[in-house]
């Protein structure tokens, strides 16, 4: 079936997607990467979740650490609470048992996880999803012997690539490091890097605020700037310079 849908897909947040040619080019593979806490599993399901219910566009999400209901319960938090069809959540468990029955009688002989994931997307139909999350890649590779990131991460790129999906590999970042991703090859293997990144302000009161920055993105222009990232009834936003009066 040919693709009729956009060419890019909107953030969901507002103010951002102005700054990045109005979205994520659609079929790319990108790394959303934060230190801990820092909204990347929220700011993931509040893409597929607003692009399900206001474009249309179908979106799994593949949750490998926080079960289903937990996930659930804290999106509906952040006023996402409402149903529908179009979005798919997977946890480890659900996924095992989808993953165990007859219809996927091949990969239940796969005890990696990288290869368990590759052959339930080639699974699917392509036209099946729209939006893809993995939360997290760090969590796969915990379940998965990984000898050679290169040539095995090559490959699972390219199989994410290949099913025509756009992409979101979420990325767990250590405190005070410039990198994006476990083995550093997914930082060039992937389309795109959003930066949800923590800043301590002020002295004696001091207190966390969050950040967004896109380090890369290709055919597209941006900004380098990082920008404030709030999140305020129900929505997430970014602050400019317009709304800083700077
Ligand atoms: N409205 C809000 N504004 C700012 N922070 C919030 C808001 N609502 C929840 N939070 C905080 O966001 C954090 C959780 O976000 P989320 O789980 O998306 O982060 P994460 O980067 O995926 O975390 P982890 O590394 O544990 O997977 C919690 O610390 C929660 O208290
Ligand atoms: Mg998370």
């Amino acid at each position: 079936m040919v693709y009729t849908g956009p060419r890019r897909v909107k953030t969901f947040v507002s103010g951002l997607d102005e700054q990045i040619e109005s979205g994520i080019p659609v079929g790319t593979v990108n790394i959303v990467s934060g230190t801990p806490g820092s909204m990347k599993s929220s700011f993931a399901y509040n893409l597929l979740y607003h692009n399900a219910h206001k474009i249309g566009l179908k979106g799994l999400y593949i949750s490998m650490e926080q079960d289903v209901e937990s996930l659930k319960a804290q999106m509906n938090r952040l006023g996402m609470a409402e149903k529908t069809n179009k979005l798919i959540v997977e946890d480890y468990e659900s996924l095992e048992k989808k993953l165990s029955t007859t219809a996927f009688q091949k990969i239940k002989f796969e005890q990696d996880w990288i290869s368990r994931i590759r052959m339930y997307l080639e699974a699917f139909d392509s036209d099946a999803v729209d939006l893809l999350v993995i939360d997290s890649l760090d969590a796969l590779y915990a379940l998965t012997d990984v000898e050679n990131p290169r040539k095995e991460l090559f490959h699972f790129f390219k199989t994410l690539r290949d099913t025509e999906t756009t992409c979101f590999l979420i990325s767990e970042m250590t405190q005070n490091s410039d990198k994006f991703s476990n083995y550093g090859v997914e930082e060039f293997l992937c389309d795109g890097i959003i930066h949800l990144d923590f800043k301590r302000t002020g002295t004696i009161l001091a207190r966390l605020e969050r950040f967004i920055g896109i380090v890369k993105l290709r055919n597209t222009n941006f900004s380098t700037q990082y920008f404030p990232l709030q999140h305020e009834e129900g929505r997430f936003k970014i602050l400019t310079g317009d709304d800083l009066e700077l």
